[in-house]
């Protein structure tokens, strides 16, 4: 790039920004979600919990459901999974096979998920369930987005 280019890229660069920037601001402000859920009842059973993310696309908004389970490891940490699994994108659930009573269990093709939401090899499932941001406050759940598990 000669020296005219670099210099329209400069003064291009600030009004991109400010072009952008509304939307960005909009997502920053949906970014996390109360999902009704006080800590207080939060067990070390995972609990499917569903919530509604407000998103705006360009001109068009709307209102989309979301679901996560929720518990206390071993640690005592809060943990929040998707329950979407990773091998063809079906719902999980936790402890509906009767043989593994203490995993997450995808009935479209028996995939199986440890409870940390790491995918047991050998069954369809690729990679862990994702993780979902998330932010304590006033000791009530807020959930941001999915996430790749730490272990994938
Ligand atoms: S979609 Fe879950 S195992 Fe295939």
């Amino acid at each position: 790039m000669g020296t005219g280019g670099f210099m329209a890229a400069g003064m291009l660069m600030p009004m991109v920004r400010f072009a952008i920037d509304p939307i960005l601001k909009t997502e920053a402000a949906s970014d996390m979600v109360d999902i009704d859920m006080k800590v207080d009842d939060i067990t070390t059973e995972p609990q499917m919990k569903k919530f509604k993310v407000h998103q705006v696309d360009g001109w068009y908004e709307s209102d989309v459901e979301q679901a996560a389970f929720v518990f206390k490891n071993d640690k005592g940490d809060i943990v929040a999974l998707s329950p979407v699994c990773k091998h063809l994108g079906c719902t999980v659930d936790w402890g509906t096979n009767p043989a593994y009573p203490d995993e997450f269990f995808c009935p479209c093709h028996a995939g199986r998920y440890y409870k940390d939401g790491v995918n047991v090899e050998g069954t369809p499932p690729l990679a862990p369930l994702d993780v979902y941001e998330m932010d304590i406050k006033d000791g009530k759940v807020f959930l941001g987005k999915p996430m790749p598990h730490p272990k994938a």
